[in-house]
């Protein structure tokens, strides 16, 4: 019998895992599979911790979230097809909902099946190597100690990429008085209650960064951008100017001249695709893009079609485009699509490539995911889903974001799989300052 390794079990492990449920309802022989998470439970980066640097057994923790995080994207657009918000809540709820509520409704969907089962938690995989026929897993059973050696025909690779943090250095970090730590370790906004933060960066981790420490009572956040400015128009108390200079003492002086004292400095400066546990010639090596180079459809490694990657891209789509992308890869996996030949693989990656690099904008970037996924879509049978009304959302969402980065949070959407349209949430995202999931979805508080 065929033998697949799934190494995490985040949503897109989760994807993959519900993938091949599907399947087998359907009355398909699935193969035998085995997922691995070194976690104590799925749900990957959802599954928050409040841990940071090792977990009890000395290993990183893998967990980038944090206290008070919402989703930064309309839930709408991320919905899966075969099972929608309505559903798992027995209503519409809000469109942005945070952390604790998005959880529940990933963990709800796997949680009807009997995929639990498959995941050896606590089990964190550290080797793989491939002797053109298998796969030699060694994994380590943490609770237990016990280190395996395994064979598997497939390996899914659904460790995540926004875990692993990327962590540049500025001339006299090594003497500021202050705190200094990157994302992956932020937990509670609260902290910094009072306190002159300084945030570098200038994607979702600076804005959303910058964005709690305000609403939790900073005194003043200054953010740093490198390239681009991210623009928005800031509250008071919140800046943004350019670029890191130094550090001396405890004040922060960048490069347009502005200068700034400093209790803390918050890196929000990414993550590195990180696989330690695969040999170089099976590795993926990019930047945080929408289309690393060397996956055919996004998934399956060029060199190697036994190996397939899910969720490396960068991320405008996530949960219905890793579902896409799992069951493409189930497919695959079962013989249902056939690879076409070297020549053509390498003509449809460059395609796509070519076609990313000649981005300029959030709206184009937008476009190019949404057809990457309608086309994944189209090649298996994963349930009907209006990608044309997601398009349209995540085109509306930027624009509101343009508007008013304090207000984005309180608009309504439509669902792209029951066309209910989004209750206004009962307070606005700017003064909620419990989001537990009781109290989100607690609809009389309006
Ligand atoms: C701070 C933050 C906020 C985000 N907010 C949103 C949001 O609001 N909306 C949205 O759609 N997306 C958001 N994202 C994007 C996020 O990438 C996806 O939502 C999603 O979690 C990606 O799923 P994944 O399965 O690829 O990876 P992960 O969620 O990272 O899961 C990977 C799993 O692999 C396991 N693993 C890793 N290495 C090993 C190993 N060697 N052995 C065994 N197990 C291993 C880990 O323990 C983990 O459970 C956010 C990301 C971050 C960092
Ligand atoms: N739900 C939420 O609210 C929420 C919150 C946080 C994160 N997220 C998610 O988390 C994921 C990761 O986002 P991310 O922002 O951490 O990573 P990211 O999107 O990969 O962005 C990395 C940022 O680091 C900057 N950078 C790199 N090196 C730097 C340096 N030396 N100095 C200053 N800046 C530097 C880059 O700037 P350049 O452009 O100059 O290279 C870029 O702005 C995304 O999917 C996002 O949606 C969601």
């Amino acid at each position: 019998m065929t033998k697949v390794a799934i190494i995490g079990t985040g949503p897109c492990g989760l994807s993959m895992l519900r993938a091949f449920e599907q399947a087998e309802k359907k009355g398909e022989k699935i193969p035998e599979i085995v997922a691995f998470d070194k976690q104590n439970d799925w749900g990957g980066l959802w599954n928050y911790s409040w841990r940071t640097g090792s977990d009890e057994y000395g290993d990183p923790i893998p967990n980038s979230m944090y206290r008070y995080l919402w989703s930064n994207g309309p839930k709408e657009c991320l919905e899966f097809a075969d099972y929608s918000f309505d559903e798992h809540f027995g209503k519409p709820i809000p469109s942005f909902p945070p952390r604790e509520v998005l959880y529940d409704y990933i963990i709800g969907r796997v949680k009807k099946g009997n995929s639990k089962n498959k995941v050896r938690f606590n089990t964190t995989v550290n080797s793989v190597v491939y002797d053109g026929k298998n796969f030699e897993i060694t994994s380590h059973d943490k609770k237990n100690n016990k280190h395996t050696k395994e064979n598997f025909d497939y390996l899914i690779v659904s460790s995540g990429h926004f875990s692993v943090p990327y962590i540049p250095e500025y001339q006299g970090m090594s003497s500021f008085p202050g705190r200094i730590m990157h994302s992956h370790d932020f937990r509670d906004a609260e902290e910094f209650r009072g306190k002159n933060v300084i945030v570098l960066g200038s994607s979702y981790s600076a804005e959303d960064v910058a964005l709690q420490c305000h609403k939790y009572g900073a005194n003043t956040v200054t953010i740093g951008y490198r390239h681009n400015p991210m623009g928005f128009k800031w509250p008071n108390g919140v800046k943004e100017v350019f670029h890191l200079d130094r550090l001396e003492g405890n004040k922060a002086i960048f490069k347009d001249g502005y200068e700034q004292e400093a209790d803390a400095i918050i890196l929000c400066s990414g993550y590195l695709h990180h696989f330690p546990f695969l040999t170089e010639d099976q590795k993926l090596k990019t930047r945080n893009r929408l289309y690393p180079p060397k996956l055919y459809k996004g998934v399956v490694w060029q060199d190697n079609h036994k190996l397939l990657y899910l969720g490396m891209q960068d991320q405008f789509h996530t949960f219905n485009m890793f579902d896409c992308q799992a069951w493409f890869a189930r497919d695959v996996v079962m013989g249902k699509i056939k690879m076409p030949n070297k020549t053509e693989i390498e003509k449809d990656i460059n395609k796509w490539v070519a076609m990313e690099e000649k981005l300029e904008n959030p709206d184009q970037m937008i476009d190019f995911q949404t057809e990457y996924t309608k086309e994944l879509h189209d090649l298996s049978d994963y349930p009907k889903i209006d990608f044309e009304l997601i398009r349209k959302h995540f085109k509306e969402w930027e624009h509101h974001k343009v508007e008013d980065i304090m207000t984005y949070r309180n608009k309504s959407f439509s669902s792209p799989v029951t066309g209910s349209v989004a209750p206004v949430h009962h307070t606005p995202w700017a003064s909620a300052m419990d989001d537990s999931l009781k109290v989100f979805l607690d609809q009389s508080k309006k």
